[in-house]
């Protein structure tokens, strides 16, 4: 079963910025993930895409499995993948620590959340921006985390849907207290504000990190944003 203090020990360090390693270097990965453990985030997000339920092709379990040793960090994958019940095995084998899913590429995922949560991974549903919450409703009680896509998925580097800080809204009043609630896609210091008061506490970020020199000041400052705008809530 999944260990609570995983999940709480993430709502802990709330707000919590997810380094979407899709944007990374992969020429110099060791390097990166070296400079990622030197940034205040305690997560490394991997994007796996498979050219069929996304357009695009990124990386896959045995990646993940080689990184996993390099690494302290939460390893949190979002699979881009069609059949994701088919791979799930290879990605809880490789280490990760958080496993997500698509709604759209399994509509009844009540058997993976749940074999998800006996073999100790955190599990965890996304929503493209097309679907609406009523997809994910009656799974809600079986995740650890759910994952609203403020972009569409497939690619890095795109800009924030302006809707997303409503649905982000809508699911807060959906989910339990202690459900991670991430957005991911689009997210930069112009965007991270009206996500984090919309309710969201986990932010995936590729382009907004990747793109500065300084990825720990990078980190810093989109979680003091995130963390004055989720302040200012209460
Ligand atoms: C998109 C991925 C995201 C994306 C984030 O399909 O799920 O994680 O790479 O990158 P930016 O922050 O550049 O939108
Ligand atoms: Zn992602």
């Amino acid at each position: 079963m999944i260990d609570s203090n995983i999940k709480h020990k993430l709502l802990s360090d709330a707000p919590v910025i997810a380094p979407s390693m899709l944007k990374c270097d992969f020429g110099n990965l060791h390097r990166e993930v070296e400079l990622l453990d030197a940034t205040q985030a305690p997560v490394l997000h991997w994007d796996v895409m498979d050219g069929h339920f996304v357009p695009n092709l990124s990386y896959g379990a045995m990646l993940i499995e080689r990184v996993r040793p390099l690494t302290d960090a939460f390893f949190d994958a979002h699979l881009m993948i069609s059949n994701p019940e088919q791979y799930v095995d290879d990605y809880i084998k490789a280490g990760c620590d958080s496993i997500t899913v698509h709604i759209e590429a399994l509509p009844e995922p009540q058997g993976l959340l749940d074999h998800l949560n006996q073999a100790g991974v955190l599990p965890g549903l996304a929503v493209s921006p097309q679907t609406p919450l009523e997809k994910i409703e009656p799974y809600l009680d079986s995740c650890g985390l759910v994952l609203v896509m403020s972009v569409e998925p497939g690619f890095g580097g795109q800009s924030f849907i302006k809707t997303s800080p409503e649905k982000i809204r809508q699911l807060k009043s959906m989910i339990s207290a202690d459900t991670i609630l991430s957005v991911d896609g689009g997210i930069d210091t112009s965007t991270i504000g009206e996500a984090a008061q919309a309710g969201a506490n986990y932010f995936v970020v590729g382009s907004a990190i990747f793109s500065q020199s300084d990825y720990s000041t990078a980190v810093s400052e989109l979680a003091r944003i995130a963390r004055d705008q989720t302040a200012s809530l209460t």
